[in-house]
């Protein structure tokens, strides 16, 4: 399973890209706004901080405004990968851009009818949204079960990637199923390799090597 970062703070992707972990960064335009940065200038020094697709998303709701948006942002850097949102005009960007292998993730899916069609528009991610699913008292896991079943039913090489994800058992849950990607907050990603027994382990090697009197160095 890929990890992206879902987050526009550099900081943090610096961070976490230094553990070897990192494949790649999504981004919102919410994302973009809580960074406090100019879009262009800050997707330019993510894509360089990865060297994994980093998703830049349009803003425009119809196709031909989307393309030129695209246009823009697909010259910031080789790494970039539109994203545009599940609706027909943003599966017709998308079909377009694919075609001439431009990667791009269809953002905003909330229904395996919808992970069909934007598989269909050779979508280089799909992203279901599993917390918001959540948020409203429905289990997203069976949406990412059901898009497995899919494209594997026909094959298609659309990566599911899990976004929206709140904590661990998601990350956990997703895996299970086949999630190909999971984009999560980088404080997620760090979360996962909490765990009690390790903490409780460590301080007893810690203290009981304090005992030898010895050092390694
Ligand atoms: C990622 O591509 C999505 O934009 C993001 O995961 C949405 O997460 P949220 O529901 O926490 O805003």
């Amino acid at each position: 399973m890929k990890f992206f970062a879902d987050t526009a703070d550099t900081a943090e992707i610096r961070e976490l890209a230094e553990t070897g972990l990192l494949d790649g960064v999504t981004t919102n335009p919410s994302l973009i706004a809580k960074s406090g940065r100019d879009f262009k200038e800050v997707t330019k020094e993510i894509c360089g901080l990865t060297d994994g697709p980093v998703s830049a998303e349009v803003v425009a709701l119809d196709h031909e405004t989307m393309m030129r948006e695209a246009e823009v942002l697909r010259k910031i850097a080789d790494n970039v990968c539109i994203k545009v949102p599940l609706t027909i005009d943003g599966l017709k960007t998308c079909s377009k851009l694919t075609d001439d292998g431009t990667m791009v993730n269809v953002t905003l899916c909330f229904s395996a009818n919808q992970a069909l069609l934007a598989a269909k528009a050779g979508a280089t991610f799909v992203s279901p949204f599993i917390g918001r699913h959540d948020d409203n008292g429905i289990d997203g896991m069976h949406l990412i079960e059901d898009m497995r079943l899919i494209y594997d039913n026909y094959g298609f090489e659309t990566q599911i990637l899990a976004a929206s994800i709140r904590h661990a058992t998601h990350v956990l849950q997703a895996a299970k199923i086949g999630a190909d990607v999971a984009t999560m907050p980088p404080k997620v990603i760090k979360a996962l390799a909490d765990h009690v027994l390790t903490q409780k382990g460590l301080e007893g090697f810690t203290a009981d090597w304090a005992k030898t009197g010895q050092s390694i160095l």
